[in-house]
């Protein structure tokens, strides 16, 4: 049997830092309020030339690098993004030029926050039945083009930023199990409604607060169960980034003390597909995240979509 494991990660993040009191001189709200209510301290926002390809191109790039790869050595490229740059052509096939790795799939999965886990089950499986030896798995987004910067319910929430990991063929198990998920029953509680507002993110964030909190749980056990393992054989809750307290929620329900989360939701802000992996990248470059520790990956978002993964690094 073919096996994956993650090789390479790499990040990129627009240079403009916006604080949560600079955010305070254009919307009616708080540092304080941020902090309290979402753990955010700031977030990333893009220029208009750090766009959704050219930030994915630069944290795959790293990635590669790290995996000590070269684009010639890619053989699939998938992206997760819910800000592609254009409608079409997919944007996936632009970081494909910009990397100038050879004719190769590359292509867009939308699955909003849960993007990345999405694209790490279809890289999976597409090395496991013999596709191809080794994946880009990209996560970019400019969330900032889609908010309405005059609502204070979400304005404050997002930011912009890449991650990537490299997933290659290997004979012992990297990725232990994926898991996906979707129900289309609750779309409007998280949506971007052109008839609405004007093409801008909206929500009802009490009731995707509770939601995401109970499916998390739920996946966790699901993620579990499927590995027969223990909760405290797990060494890293990588969590998707919303919100400090679904996140510390989580890390309850794996009995994990908050030493052993990743979480960057302070520095960057709600990032969607780009967040479980700009959040894996810094735990992997700054030592946290050693060879063989068990990573528990998840994520929950519009659609709704979730998702998990479980890791052995
Ligand atoms: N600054 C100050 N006050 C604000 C505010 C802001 N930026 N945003 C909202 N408020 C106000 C509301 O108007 C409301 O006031 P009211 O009681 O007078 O009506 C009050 O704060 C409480 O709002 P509420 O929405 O109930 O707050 P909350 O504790 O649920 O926190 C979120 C709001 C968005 C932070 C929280 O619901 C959340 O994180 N939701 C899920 C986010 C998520 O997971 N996203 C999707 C997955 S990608």
């Amino acid at each position: 049997m073919i096996h994956s494991a993650i090789t390479g990660t790499g990040s990129c993040l627009p240079e403009r830092v916006v604080t949560n009191q600079e955010l305070e001189e254009t919307v009616d709200t708080t540092d304080q309020w941020i902090r309290e209510r979402t753990g955010i301290l700031q977030r990333h926002i893009a220029g208009e030339k750090e766009t959704t390809a050219l930030m994915g191109a630069k944290a795959a790039r790293e990635a590669l690098d790290a995996a000590e790869l070269a684009p010639d050595d890619v053989d699939m490229i998938v992206l997760a993004t819910t800000t592609p740059d254009r409608i079409f052509p997919g944007t996936a096939c632009h970081i494909q030029r910009e990397l100038g790795t050879p004719v190769c799939p590359a292509f867009d999965v939308q699955a909003v926050c849960s993007g990345f886990i999405y694209g790490l089950d279809i890289a999976r499986r597409f090395i496991m039945t013999g596709g191809g030896d080794t994946v880009l798995v990209i996560g970019s987004e400019v969330l900032s083009r889609i908010v309405d910067w005059s609502d204070r319910s979400t304005c404050v929430l997002f930011g912009d930023g890449a991650g990537a990991v490299v997933l290659q063929a290997r004979d012992e198990p990297g990725i232990l199990s994926t898991h996906l998920h979707a129900d289309g029953r609750y779309d409007h509680l998280l949506q971007v409604s052109p008839e609405v507002n004007g093409a801008f993110i909206e929500m009802k964030g009490n009731e995707v607060f509770r939601m995401a909190v109970n499916t998390l749980g739920r996946i966790v056990d699901e993620t579990l169960e499927a590995n027969q393992m223990d909760r405290h054989e797990v060494d890293w809750l990588v969590p998707h980034q919303a919100n400090h307290r679904i996140i510390a929620a989580t890390a309850r329900k794996l009995d994990l003390p908050m030493e052993r989360v990743v979480v960057t939701v302070d520095q960057h802000g709600n990032t969607s597909a780009a967040s479980v992996p700009l959040a894996l990248n810094q735990a992997v470059r700054d030592g946290r995240i050693q060879p063989g520790d068990v990573l528990m990956l998840e994520a929950f978002g519009g659609g709704f979509t979730w998702g998990s993964a479980l890791i052995r690094y």
